[in-house]
């Protein structure tokens, strides 16, 4: 087991859930009738906040902006890579003000953003990981905007298929354990089920030491966590996938984000990490 893992300090945005609730239906795990605490919401995304910054991560924050009930999800809003902003364009219209939003941040941050032609999601759908992006399709960020993607950074993106409709955004079946920057072989955590058989090989060829996944632990959202390469925000109720970060030498720092699941995302969902 290594003893060596170490963290990487991140600049994070993130987006206070002011204006959270569930309105509409977009994916399985949204129901409009569903009643959302909002204090305890706001809540346990403090507790987020103040576990990343406790570990020594630096957050920044959009001004949330009334009638985008889900602009709390900041992953959604871009791809930054080298300091470079590849915008979204989401698939569901009452998502899409969102993206200017949080452009105009951007702007306001000193960041030039490239807006999509085809739907995109952010880091949702595309993460990066060692010296590719993988980029999920299937049900929202296209193909189209995979290639996109390449052409605009320049790095080699790699297509994966989701199959499985409560596993919608890549970021719900798949996370990055160590992005391979601070001399560790880059590696993964994942729930193969969310793939289609092709795609699953293609995983298991690229990280032949991935992390496996249960269903309970993909259920419970434990997929949509944050690494900074020693520590892993996940959710508390993923007990196998922690037990195995755990005997592959990472700790986990749980923080429940249960008011969110009810639409559909977790932890990296109200993450977007800011790569300089
Ligand atoms: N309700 C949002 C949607 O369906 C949740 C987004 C979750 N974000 C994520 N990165 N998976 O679009």
């Amino acid at each position: 087991m290594p003893d060596s893992r170490v963290p990487r300090p991140r600049r994070f945005l993130v987006c206070e859930p002011r204006h959270f609730a569930v309105q509409y239906a977009i994916n399985p795990w949204m129901h409009p009738d569903a009643q959302v605490d909002v204090d305890l919401a706001h809540g346990q995304w403090q507790a987020l906040i103040s576990a990343y910054r406790a570990h020594g991560h630096s957050v920044d924050s959009v001004e949330p902006v009334t009638d985008l009930p889900d602009m709390v999800f900041a992953a959604n809003s871009a791809l930054v890579l080298a300091g470079r902003v590849f915008g979204s364009l989401f698939h569901a219209p009452q998502r899409r003000p969102e993206s200017t939003a949080y452009e105009t941040w951007f702007k306001a941050a000193g960041f030039d953003v490239h807006r999509p032609e085809s739907v995109c999601e952010g880091e949702g759908d595309l993460v990066p990981v060692g010296r590719y992006v993988l980029a999920g399709t299937g049900f929202r960020t296209t193909r189209e905007a995979h290639r996109e993607v390449q052409e605009f950074f320049g790095v080699p993106v790699i297509s994966l298929q989701l199959v499985d409709p409560r596993f919608y955004h890549l970021d719900t079946a798949l996370f990055v354990l160590d992005d391979g920057s601070g001399g560790h072989e880059a590696n993964i955590a994942y729930y193969p089920e969310a793939f289609s058989p092709g795609s699953r090989e293609a995983l298991d060829r690229l990280f032949p030491d991935a992390v496996i996944a249960t269903h309970e632990d993909a259920m419970a959202f434990g997929l949509n966590s944050v690494s900074d390469g020693h520590h892993v925000f996940i959710s508390p109720r993923a007990e196998a996938l922690a037990g195995r970060l755990v005997r592959h030498g990472y700790v986990p720092v749980p923080v429940d984000l249960s008011e969110f699941h009810k639409a559909g995302g977790g932890i990296k969902c109200c993450t977007q990490e800011i790569r300089s």
